[in-house]
């Protein structure tokens, strides 16, 4: 059962300019429900931070966006999500260009055991999006700029990923997700295994890759979710409480229980 009866989001959780548009979405695991009813727009150009207590359906909800939920045998998504105003859990559409089309990041970072080249390069080779090695060699070489990499890197390119420091290789994921050229980057607390420089570095970041792409970003620090978001949406225990600009969030929130979340009482 939901905690609140027939809630419904304070706030604005839609967008004039929406790229990705939720509505009414459910979210099961086997009999247990994660997510309840949720409807909110992530608008194109805007980072917003999805915040709330620990198991509250952040990562749930974000796995919904690029169908990440499909791997999870006992997970069944109702509700409608569409991308520019496609159905993504449409009958015809096929993950592997979705994904692309909407990245993820993860909270650990996992570069492939592979060289930091061949970890950039594997999406773009995967999709066909290249004819020739320069074209590649380019794909790479922007992408590890963009993810601000590149100067680290360039002299070692042929060396293992793995063997990147902890913030490095976060970069470097973040490389590999660029590299396809995503209109989307979802984040699943990006920073929480890294030290307060590698944070500043990805959050400088994410601040510059809004030019060009819309960015949905979990976090559990506050403090984060003030510095690189435009909106913040609040869940409760599978509920969305609340959306709005992210100082008004951490200001004079809307409802009571983002406030006793933001000033302490839990989380
Ligand atoms: N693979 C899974 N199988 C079964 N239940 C799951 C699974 N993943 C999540 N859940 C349940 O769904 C609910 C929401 O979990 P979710 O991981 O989305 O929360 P969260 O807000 O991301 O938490 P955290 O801040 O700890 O990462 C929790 O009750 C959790 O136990
Ligand atoms: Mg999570």
């Amino acid at each position: 059962m939901p905690i609140i009866k027939d809630h419904k989001t304070d706030g604005l959780p839609f967008s004039d300019s929406p790229k990705l548009k939720a509505r009414n979405v459910n979210v099961f695991y086997g009999e247990k429900q994660a997510i309840y009813d949720v409807s909110l727009d992530i608008g194109a150009n805007e980072v917003i931070a999805l915040i709330g207590p620990s198991g509250c359906g952040k990562s749930t909800f974000l796995r919904c966006l690029n169908r990440m939920n499909d791997t999870i045998e006992i997970c069944r998504v109702d509700g409608q999500i569409l991308l520019d105003d496609d159905d993504i859990y449409g009958s015809k559409v096929d993950v592997v260009p979705l994904r692309a089309r909407v990245g993820m990041v993860f909270q650990k970072p996992n570069p492939f055991p592979k060289s930091i080249f061949d970890n950039v390069a594997y999406g773009p080779r995967i999709h066909g999006l290249v004819e020739h090695r320069d074209e590649l060699h380019e794909i790479v070489e922007n992408s590890l700029k963009r993810a601000g990499l590149w100067n680290e890197v360039k002299d070692r390119l042929h060396a293992p990923g793995t063997g990147l420091s902890g913030g490095q290789q976060q970069r470097l994921c973040i490389a590999r997700t660029i590299a396809v050229d995503p209109e989307v980057i979802l984040m699943d607390e990006p920073c929480s295994a890294l030290d307060p420089i590698a944070t500043a570095k990805i959050e400088e970041l994410i601040d510059e890759l809004r030019e060009n792409y819309t960015i949905a970003i979990v976090t559990h620090s506050m403090q984060q979710a003030a510095r690189v978001s435009q909106r913040t949406a609040y869940f409760h225990m599978g509920q969305l409480i609340e959306v709005n600009p992210t100082d008004l969030v951490f200001t004079t929130p809307q409802h009571s229980l983002t406030e006793a979340y933001i000033t302490g009482r839990f989380g």
